[in-house]
């Protein structure tokens, strides 16, 4: 569900709240005064200061008993004050409001922590249990409670799509979502979009797609949203060249395996196999509001990996968009199949100075790296460098993996130009030889590959994270994009 706390942003705390949270430092000194000794109460309980600490202090409010929450900002930083609203946030669970006094400094990152430890998702009940209504307390905030707010929206969205059960969620779906996104210009800009549907896709030769979503019922679809910038009009009338990035994500709604079936141990998550394609419409769903100095398109490749006759079979040869043909070796390695299409495309008809795709591509990868940092691979060390850095600022972080050319002939295929998964077992690699799987058909362009499958799906409620989809990635990429203007 949507964000369902409501926002208000005043300048200054209203000293009654009955539900009231107060910033803390390493001093023990709260940054605003209460009509208690806290400095003492705070040595107590041995506080520290530390992000994400909380000590809960009774005070009167007229006839009744009101709490103050006090609250550790730590060092400071971005990371330290989202872990603070987190925990503010998580405190005040059920409550119907809580009054905040925001901390010095990263305040967007502090209502971006609150906000998103707040979401829930749950069908079938009324409430979510999260706080109602936040009231954020900070002289000339309201522009970093709405940057906050939306970049936490934009999280949740991602969330909701990938938490959608497989039952409601199909391709026909994605796209109807997609479409949702673009209702109104921007401040910033303004995004169109098109969606393929199957004939479309057949007479455009997205031979991946196709094959990928030909056992299911439903059928699958290409979804593209555009967004341009405000002044692109006058940047061009200038003479301006106006750089274009291609986002790609990946879109199975419900990943069975294909015929190379899955064990229902590991199938029942995959209805979160979209979590890609779900981030690429959820940035693309934020950035007329926020604002990119670029051209940015994205791509969502849809469709549901099933288990039926018509399904394709381990052996089948397809060819993907732009003529190169893939030998299936096995049916659950589809999500490389998808990508492929659309990166191809991108690279054919829409001349991007660099492309990002973002997909729960490898369970491998969430072997190697777990659940805590996303796995980066790149042709590129600038582009590398600077997503390597938007991790960091988002929270979001990543670890760059390598790309073997020595691995590369992992993928020969004797009937085929490339075969989708290795033959053997002479490289291993999973997670290495499926993204130099998609360095094929990415025509030489700087191109990043982030694989979000470790990632994608926490499995414990905990500080920013809830149970189930994450939003990996949207914090990551509209930071990239939209953290440093005029980059
Ligand atoms: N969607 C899966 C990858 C995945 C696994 C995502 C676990 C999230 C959690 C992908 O389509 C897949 O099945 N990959 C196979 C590749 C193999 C057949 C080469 C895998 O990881 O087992
Ligand atoms: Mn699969
Ligand atoms: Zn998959």
């Amino acid at each position: 569900m949507p964000i369902q706390t409501s926002i208000t942003t005043v300048a200054q705390a209203p000293a009654d709240a009955a539900l009231l949270a107060v910033p803390f430092g390493e001093d023990l000194a709260p940054r605003v005064e209460l009509p208690v000794p806290v400095t003492p109460l705070l040595e107590h309980y041995q506080a520290k200061g530390e992000a994400g600490e909380i000590v809960e202090v009774p005070v009167v409010r007229g006839d009744a008993v009101g709490r103050v929450l006090l609250y550790g900002v730590g060092d400071g930083s971005a990371a330290a004050l989202r872990k603070a609203g987190a925990a503010v946030a998580r405190r005040a669970k059920g409550r119907d409001a809580l009054s905040v006094v925001l901390p010095d400094g990263a305040r967007a990152a502090f209502v971006e922590g609150a906000l998103l430890a707040a979401y829930t998702f749950r069908i079938g009940e009324n409430g979510s249990g999260a706080v109602a209504a936040i009231e954020f307390a900070g002289e000339d905030a309201e522009a970093e409670v709405a940057r906050g707010r939306a970049i936490a929206g934009a999280v949740a969205l991602a969330r909701d799509l990938a938490n959608t059960p497989s039952s409601e969620k199909n391709p026909e779906w994605l796209a109807e979502r997609a479409l949702e996104q673009l209702a109104e210009d921007g401040p910033q800009g303004r995004t169109s979009a098109r969606v393929w549907d199957e004939d479309a896709l057949r007479s455009g030769g997205f031979g991946g797609i196709l094959a990928v979503g030909q056992g299911s019922v439903s059928p699958p679809r290409l979804i593209q949203l555009s967004y341009e910038p405000a002044d692109a009009p006058e940047r061009r009338a200038r003479g301006e060249r106006i750089e274009h990035y291609v986002l790609v994500g990946k879109g199975i709604t419900y990943d069975t395996g294909g015929l190379s079936l899955k064990p229902t141990e590991n199938m029942k998550f995959m209805k979160t196999d979209m979590a890609g394609g779900a981030v690429v419409i959820a940035v693309l769903g934020a950035l007329a509001g926020l604002g990119a100095p670029v051209r940015v398109t994205g791509l969502i490749a849809a469709a549901e990996n099933s288990f039926s006759g018509s399904a394709q079979r381990p052996g089948d040869v397809i060819t993907q968009y732009g003529g190169r043909t893939v030998e299936v070796l096995n049916t659950d390695a589809e999500g490389r199949l998808v990508m492929a299409d659309a990166l191809a495309y991108a690279d054919a008809e829409l001349d991007p100075d660099l492309m990002v795709d973002i997909a729960t591509l490898t369970g491998a990868i969430g072997i190697a790296l777990g659940k805590g940092l996303g796995a980066l691979f790149a042709s590129d060390d600038g582009l590398a460098a600077s997503l390597d850095e938007a991790g960091e600022a988002s929270g979001e972080r990543l670890w760059r993996m390598p790309l073997i050319d020595d691995y590369v002939p992992a993928l020969e295929s004797a009937v085929a130009d490339l075969a989708n998964i290795e033959a053997g077992s002479a490289y291993g690699a999973g997670s290495i030889t499926a993204a130099l799987f998609l360095r094929e058909f990415t025509g030489g362009r700087p191109w990043a590959h982030l694989d979000i499958a470790g990632v994608g799906r926490s499995t414990a409620d905990e500080g920013l994270l809830t149970k189930g989809a994450t939003g990996f990635g949207v914090r990551l990429l509209l930071e990239w994009l939209t953290g440093r203007p005029g980059r």
